[in-house]
């Protein structure tokens, strides 16, 4: 299965508000399938000359309903410095993933979240735990995972989780002061 935008489901598409089906495990063929056009996706969505041949958008993550099947599956993979400087990517193909833990304390990115599934503009923060720990299982390592993550890539994996419980980014912004800042959350650039 190929995905690109002409496969992507744009909100209000009515899947995109239901709430997705645990996947059997081991996974079928065509559930590690589905999984793997998902990673391939967000992988190559990320090198411009792919973007562009295939019809790709930019993103650093997808769930499985935003192609219209409500599965519990979704990819992630994400390009950060580390301490040299050096470019480490971070992936998560999940299946059936479960937020089992988290912080009090919330974080934000600073301008906002944006959606392959939304083509609207809706701006304002978007609080999410600052720590969050998911237990999943996790293709890409063929096995049940203990995921703990923060910051940035903690809230990348909110997003796509959200995603399966049939949550927008923005049903979580203020409706009436977007921007509002809270004393006990961060906000990241
Ligand atoms: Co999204």
């Amino acid at each position: 299965m190929k995905i690109n935008t002409d496969t992507i489901i744009v909100d209000p598409h009515p899947l995109l508000r239901v709430k997705s089906e645990d996947v059997p495990l081991p996974l079928s063929k065509e559930d590690y399938d589905l999984a793997m056009s998902l990673l391939t996706y967000v992988r190559e969505s990320r090198d411009p000359i792919k973007a562009e041949q295939e019809k790709l958008k930019p993103a650093v993550g997808i769930a499985a309903p935003q192609i219209g099947i409500n599965k519990k599956i979704f990819a992630v993979s994400v390009d950060m410095l580390d301490d040299k400087d050096e470019v480490e990517t971070i992936e998560y193909l999940l299946v059936n993933p479960k937020l089992i833990a988290h912080s009090k304390r919330e974080c934000a990115l600073s301008s906002g979240e944006g959606c392959l599934s939304i083509e609207e503009i809706y701006e304002g923060l978007v609080y999410r735990h600052e720590r969050v720990t998911f237990k999943a299982f996790d293709v890409l390592k063929n096995q049940e995972v203990v995921i703990k993550e923060s910051d940035y890539i903690g809230i990348v994996l909110q997003h796509e989780y959200d995603h399966l419980l049939g949550v927008l980014f923005y049903d979580r912004i203020n409706k009436t002061d977007p921007w509002k800042e809270k004393d006990n959350a961060t906000l990241i650039d």
